[in-house]
């Protein structure tokens, strides 16, 4: 029950203390996002991560003014591929097929069925699936954070557009999905932190069909 435990435990941190979060743990994290499933194992996104405090100032207002962001030890921004690519699905692949000690026309079958879906959907259809990708990652960041005593806010509280500009993440192949703001919760100032955690009672959120 230790996974629930420390669920239970984390919240969405309104105000945090400007303590640092050590770097194994920060690494902890990381490698727990880094491990997350993705469609057809394309990982297409990044995570860039900021502890600059000038860098995390700029961001702030385009985090519309949220205090973590310059008060947390780490700023973790989520950024998806902005569209999907012949040549980035065949990168991919072949860093697997090559990985596995496997002939690199292996998944060809694969690859030409993928794009035959993939193709005719379009960047904004490509970049939407990315971006949802990337949303599993972020909640293994989210637990491993958890796991490891170490506060977190989700976010998507945010100009993307104005947070590309400002990481010159067009230039990359990026869009921003998600802000993961990382350090210890404040709790003298923090108003949600002796607040009880609320979810969908779990016989309105499971329907068995048995
Ligand atoms: C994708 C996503 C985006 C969120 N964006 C913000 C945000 O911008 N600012 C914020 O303070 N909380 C944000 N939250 C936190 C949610 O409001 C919070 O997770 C939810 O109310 C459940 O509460 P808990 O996480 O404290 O248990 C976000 C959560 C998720 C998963």
């Amino acid at each position: 029950m230790s996974l629930i435990n420390d669920l239970q435990w984390r919240y969405a941190v309104k105000a945090m203390n400007g303590k640092t979060v050590p770097q194994e743990k920060i690494d902890y994290i990381l490698e727990a996002a880094r491990l997350a499933p993705s469609s057809s194992g394309l990982q297409p996104y990044e995570v860039f991560v900021i502890t600059n405090k000038e860098l995390q100032e700029k961001i702030k207002p385009i985090a519309f003014d949220q205090n973590q962001i310059v008060d947390a030890s780490h700023v973790l921004v989520f950024a998806a591929w902005d569209n999907y690519t012949l040549e980035r699905i065949e990168t991919v692949f072949q860093a697997t097929l090559q990985a596995r000690n496997l002939p690199s026309d292996t998944m060809d079958a694969y690859k030409a069925r993928l794009w035959g879906l993939y193709e005719p959907l379009g960047d904004a259809w490509h970049a939407n699936h990315a971006a949802k990708q990337a949303y599993i990652a972020f909640g293994m960041a989210i637990a491993a954070a958890a796991e490891q005593k170490v506060d977190a806010t989700p976010m998507e509280g945010f100009d993307a557009e104005a947070l590309d500009q400002l990481l010159q993440l067009d230039q990359k192949g990026l869009k921003s999905a998600l802000v993961l703001t990382l350090g210890y919760r404040d709790e003298s100032n923090d108003w949600l932190v002796n607040m009880k955690k609320v979810r969908t009672p779990k016989d309105q959120f499971v329907t068995e069909l048995a």
